[in-house]
């Protein structure tokens, strides 16, 4: 196993019973709040991508993927849940275990031919990704790749994208 892997796994804590009896959550809180694991980790995302701009996911997805921009030198944009973006939008629904959840996208959120890096914390099923490319395509732009910090290897996200770039920097 990799450094950075070691690094990542040993501060990430899994929480029993959040947010639901029967859900073991990944709190990534104590890797964000150690400044040397996070620089590792944004420099890790950004990768060597030559991209426009960086699209994160709300919400975890931001806190990442807002220094991932900087760090490439790309613009941020955010794909919010329904309701939260002030514009015009774009929306893509999809399901979840009990019923659905929907995404938006400002629909001037890209220029032409944009290439785009997603970049969030967690892909579990993959449904919030999938949905995500599909809102940056339908937006006019063009998916470079998707960078997530863990990948749920056992929920199969990863099916749902083919043909997409997809890293994660741990896989569990
Ligand atoms: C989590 C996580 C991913 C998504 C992954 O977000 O941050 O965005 O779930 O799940 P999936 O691959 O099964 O779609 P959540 O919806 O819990 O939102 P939050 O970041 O606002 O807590």
């Amino acid at each position: 196993m990799s450094e950075l892997s070691t690094m990542i796994l040993d501060r990430i804590r899994d929480v029993p019973d959040y947010p639901t009896p029967g859900v073991l959550f990944k709190d990534i809180t104590p890797l964000l709040a150690d400044p040397v694991a996070l620089v590792a980790v944004v420099d890790a995302l950004a990768g060597q991508h030559q991209v426009d701009k960086i699209v994160g996911i709300e919400a975890r997805g931001f806190i990442l993927a807002a220094p991932v921009a900087y760090r490439s030198g790309a613009g941020f944009v955010p794909v919010r849940k329904k309701g939260k973006l002030p514009a015009a939008t774009l929306e893509e629904s999809y399901d979840l275990e009990y019923g659905s959840a929907t995404l938006e996208v400002h629909r001037d959120a890209f220029a032409p031919g944009d290439r785009v890096l997603i970049v969030d914390d967690v892909l579990a099923t993959g449904g919030t990704a999938k949905a995500t490319v599909e809102l940056v395509e339908r937006a006019g732009a063009e998916i470079a790749g998707i960078a997530v910090l863990m990948e749920l290897a056992f929920l199969k996200g990863r099916e749902r994208l083919q043909g997409v770039d997809l890293r994660s920097l741990v896989i569990v």
